[in-house]
């Protein structure tokens, strides 16, 4: 949640942060700016996109080889021009740009104002850029490195900041706790960034700085330390490999759209060399560590949010019902403040594809402290989850910049069958014939995920049936539940339509009441163990008149002979359905918030990597 730029050096700054934050953008939209100093500071900020912003800075001379720049996503104080990042200091000084949330602002801020200072917006950015100040004002002789050190460590909450400073030209200098930075170097440059993907075509030379650090950097040095003190030192530099075209639209209309698109060979590439070569075995070395003695792990607690909240709930239904170990899916948000039960018999594994979603690492940090290992299921290499787990599996998506999730939710789901595959045969609960069955079925995914792409203009023509309805139920049972919820997530963030999902037994117990002629009610209803109990559901849903979608088995009759549309899709293997079921779903979101005129790559009042809890 916000992008945040920075670069020094011997460049331009402004079109390189332009670029830059147009990469980030997807963090958030509600309002962009930049600060470049060149003797003197100039400071454009604009509610609205990069676009917004550049056409307004157009004409403007703004050169200078330093510079920082934001794209937000509103936390303290609506979307505005005044409200947008850089922040100033009362004597425009300072220029600071930050991701997070300040949990003491309003203590700061009172004593702020009663020493003088006076606000302009109402974001707790501001107050920091100020308390800034005020250290600075009292501490005279202190470099700028130390006067934000000391004053960090009277700041709750998390932050990435970056700050410049009029007195210091040739200095940037940044911090982190709680939320993400990386910075990249080039010759006689560096370059700050929220994720790497930003910087990327400028270097592969990154460093990943720890949570707490500080960091000073001019243009051809960078030292770092823990904002409690220490010594400064030079930080390790890792190499990256990112293909900066994954992070084009590649002839796509959208992100989104690419990103379903994606799905075969991201599948695919998620399986590579996790199947030996006869096909019989799963291979995962990142989790012999946790499984030297299958029966010492007494629980398995998945924790996560949204999309991904959405892969772990079928985690449970999996790995319960294949390998016999007790599995709890939990909300990362709600999990790190119910004070859990947990201890050095559980493991717990963290599902995330941005790698910083703040909910689900303070769950991990949690967990970690009680005693638990810590399993991460990560797209995003170097990010902060994988750094706290002890081992991870990567998902191998490529990068996922549409904001809602596509392909990172079906290569989770190709991950988690992967681990359950492997569990359940250490637990001895697979016949070779099972297994082989299994590992067959998946590899065979990417070429029915390709085969459900025909599905297109079908999903369309439902699409225009459903436009304009108030709400939307999707219902599932088993595996088809995390399945429904996940369509009906998808639906409602990108089409603003109000979209519901139950277990379908449970549409009894309340939500049938929504269902009346205008209500589209969708079937997760394959074929499977509870395909005759979704039948009597949707005669129920018929007895009200709902308008019935179901997503069926190829060959279906009887549901067809309920619904008012059926979409086909080749039928498989239970534990394989969410994959192949996900494509119409998403399909169906896309179409209608296109037919509506959303953006379906940044949705409303949405971002991607939730940065802050
Ligand atoms: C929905 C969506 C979100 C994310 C959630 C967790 O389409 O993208 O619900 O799944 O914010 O993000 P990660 O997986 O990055 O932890």
């Amino acid at each position: 949640m916000c992008g945040i730029i920075g670069y020094l050096g011997t460049r331009e700054a402004y079109p390189l942060l332009i670029k830059g934050l147009k990469r980030l953008e997807y963090r958030g939209y509600d309002s962009a700016g930049i600060a470049v100093l060149n003797g003197s500071l100039s400071v454009y900020k604009k509610m609205g996109k990069v676009a917004v912003l550049e056409h307004y800075a157009s004409g403007e001379k703004v050169d200078g080889n330093i510079g920082i720049g934001h794209t937000r996503w509103a936390t303290h104080g609506i979307p505005s021009d005044l409200n947008s990042h850089p922040h100033l200091s009362n004597s425009g000084r300072l220029a600071i740009i930050h991701n997070g949330i300040i949990e003491n602002y309003e203590v700061l801020r009172t004593e702020l104002m009663a020493e003088g200072y006076v606000f302009h917006s109402d974001t707790d950015t501001e107050v920091l850029v100020n308390y800034f100040e005020s250290v600075l004002l009292a501490e005279p002789n202190r470099a700028i490195s130390e006067v934000i050190s000391i004053a960090l460590r009277r700041v709750t909450g998390s932050y990435a900041i970056v700050v410049l400073d009029h007195q210091n030209p040739d200095i940037l200098i940044a911090a982190r706790k709680g939320s993400p930075i990386v910075i990249g170097k080039g010759a006689g440059e560096f370059f700050i960034s929220s994720d790497v993907n930003a910087i990327v075509e400028h270097t592969r030379d990154i460093i990943y700085p720890m949570d707490g650090d500080v960091i000073a950097l001019t243009k051809n040095t960078i030292m770092v330390r823990n904002l409690e003190g220490g010594q400064w030192y030079v930080p390790e530099i890792k190499v990256v490999t990112n293909a900066v075209e994954e992070l084009e639209k590649g002839g796509y209309a959208s992100f989104m759209l690419k990103e379903i698109n994606d799905q075969p060979v991201s599948i695919a590439n998620c399986l590579a060399g996790r199947i030996d070569i006869n096909g019989s075995r799963v291979v995962l070395p990142e989790l012999d560590l946790f499984f030297p003695d299958i029966n010492a792990v007494k629980r398995i607690i998945f924790v996560a949010c949204g999309t991904s909240y959405h892969a772990s709930l079928y985690a449970g239904y999996l790995i319960e019902s294949m390998a016999g170990i007790r599995v709890q899916a939990e909300y990362a948000s709600e999990f790190r403040y119910r004070d859990p039960v947990i201890d050095g018999s559980d493991l717990v594994v963290a599902i995330s594809q941005s790698g910083e979603t703040a909910d689900t690492i303070a769950a991990v940090e949690l967990a970690k402290q009680r005693g638990a290992g810590i399993l991460s299921l990560c797209n995003v290499a170097g990010s902060s989850i994988p750094r706290l787990s002890s081992a991870t599996i990567y998902l191998q998506a490529g990068p996922e910049i549409g904001v809602a999730s596509t392909k990172a939710f079906t290569t989770q789901v190709t991950a988690v069958l992967l681990t359950t595959i492997y569990l359940a045969d250490k637990k001895g609960k697979l016949t070779e014939e099972r297994r082989k069955e299994l590992l067959g079925g998946l590899q065979a995914v990417p070429e029915l995920v390709r085969q459900a792409f025909a599905l297109n203009d079908q999903v369309a023509a439902v699409a225009k049936r459903i436009k304009d309805a108030p709400t939307i139920l999707f219902l599932g049972r088993g595996i088809g539940f995390p399945v429904a919820l996940e369509g009906a997530l998808k639906l409602k963030e990108l089409s603003y339509i109000h979209a519901e999902g139950h277990p379908a037994a449970e549409m009894k117990h309340g939500p049938i009441a929504l269902i009346d002629a205008h209500t589209p009610v969708v079937f997760i209803a394959t074929q499977g163990p509870l395909y005759e109990k979704l039948l009597s559901n949707m005669q129920e849903v018929k007895a009200r008149k709902g308008i019935i979608i179901a997503i069926v088995s190829t060959g279906d009759v009887r549901a067809k002979e309920l619904a008012d549309h059926c979409i086909e899709i080749p039928a498989v293997e239970e534990a394989l359905l969410p994959i192949v079921a996900a494509v119409p779903l998403q399909l169906l979101a896309y179409h209608t918030a296109s037919l509506l005129g959303h953006d379906v790559d940044q949705p409303r009042n949405l971002a991607k990597s939730v940065t802050v809890e």
